[in-house]
């Protein structure tokens, strides 16, 4: 049998109550398919804050590097959004993607027939979408310098922060969409504001110059606003997009509408070599922490995510991912995707279904 280190960070907020069915479906899954995982609990977020003071304790990180994978609930809550910023949850998730080097992000957004009601969008807008983001996660806005609160001359504070991205940085990212889209149905989509920022430009030159080595690869450029409109008027044009960090983190949570909920979208932070982190594109819902009330199919398709991506076992990714069409086919839904004629279980309820569905 084969065996795998997996490296749970279950952070905060509902991080540990979607943390718990996914690790149970994993073990279930494993079972069945004789493989087995060493599971190794680590301090991320506010959990490690109030632990150790700090959001990303070194020992975290070191185990993260020793194992093959690692799975990530979510971080942050109100307690800790007033700390300086070395010491918020939200600096450890950044100092863990650049500490492993997980520069490709990536969210995919798939409308499932069975909540195509659940969006807020037209059925006959959503029905079909199928859309992977690629989102450049350890470089642009997020990392750039410099950084800071500064004082000014005039005696003002002037808060700066940097958009930068190297010619190296664009590629690799690019290279990572342009396989994905050939694999998928050709067509990638660059978003960009290339007609104000410089650093889209010269995003949009290094793309555009990528695509000579991608013939099967149809590509187009797109500036982020219009794709933001784009994504809500007719989202089935898109297949695969490719984009900065911050435009990538916006219209993830867009593109998470189309499928019903934010609840539903898992993803993928992938480096050059390593181990990836696998992780709900949604944060540690603080307001319905604690209540039972979260849905944790995001958590559980990053789970099928790690196994496909990161340890090589699609057999397990499928299981799990048909689990979650039987329980949805049967009418199992949380609050945040219900509809009309069916009661909404809880997150508890929702992972038991989903280990009858495995078995
Ligand atoms: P959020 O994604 O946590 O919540 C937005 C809304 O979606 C809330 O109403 C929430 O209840 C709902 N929601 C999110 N996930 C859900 C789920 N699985 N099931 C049902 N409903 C769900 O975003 P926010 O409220 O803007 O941020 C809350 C905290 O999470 C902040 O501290 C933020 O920094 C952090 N955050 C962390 C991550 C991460 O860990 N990767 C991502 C985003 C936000
Ligand atoms: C996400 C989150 C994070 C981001 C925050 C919590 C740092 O919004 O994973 O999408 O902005 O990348
Ligand atoms: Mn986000």
């Amino acid at each position: 049998s084969q065996s795998f280190r997996i490296t749970l960070l279950p952070g905060d907020g509902i991080g540990p109550e979607i943390m718990a069915v996914a690790v149970a479906l994993l073990k279930a899954v494993g079972q069945r398919l004789d493989l087995t995982f060493s599971f190794q609990e680590a301090l991320i977020g506010g959990a490690a804050i109030d632990q150790t003071g700090v959001p990303l304790p070194e020992d975290t990180l070191t185990q993260c590097r020793q194992s093959d994978a690692v799975l990530l609930a979510a971080i942050g809550g109100y307690q800790w959004d007033s700390l300086p910023r070395p010491q918020r949850p939200e600096t450890g998730l950044l100092a863990l993607r650049s500490g492993l080097g997980l520069f490709a992000n990536l969210r995919p957004a798939r409308v499932l027939p069975q909540l195509i009601d659940a969006s807020s969008l037209k059925r006959e807008v959503v029905d079909g979408v199928d859309i992977m983001v690629v989102r450049e996660l350890t470089g642009g806005v997020y990392f750039g310098q410099p950084k800071g609160i500064f004082e000014a001359e005039t005696g003002q504070r002037r808060g700066v922060n940097t958009m930068a991205y190297d010619e190296a940085e664009v590629d690799r990212i690019g290279r990572v969409a342009f396989e994905i889209a050939r694999k998928r149905r050709g067509q990638l989509c660059s978003v960009d504001k290339a007609n104000v920022l410089e650093v889209s430009q010269l995003w949009r030159d290094r793309i555009s110059a990528l695509g000579a080595d991608y013939p099967d690869v149809t590509l187009s450029h797109m500036y982020v606003d219009a794709a933001a409109m784009q994504l809500v008027r007719w989202p089935q044009q898109f297949d695969t997009i490719v984009t900065g960090n911050l435009f990538g983190d916006i219209l993830s949570d867009e593109a998470a509408m189309l499928t019903g909920s934010i609840g539903m979208l898992p993803s993928a932070s992938l480096g050059a070599d390593g181990p990836g982190v696998y992780e709900p594109v949604h944060g540690s819902a603080p307001d319905i922490a604690g209540e039972d009330k979260a849905n944790p199919l995001a958590q559980v398709l990053s789970v099928a995510m790690m196994l496909r991506y990161g340890l090589d076992q699609p057999a397990a990714a499928d299981q799990l991912e048909q689990a979650v069409m039987t329980v949805l086919d049967q009418g199992y839904r949380t609050a945040d995707i219900m509809a009309a004629g069916l009661t909404a279980v809880g997150c508890q309820a929702m992972g038991e279904a989903l280990l009858r569905a495995l078995a």
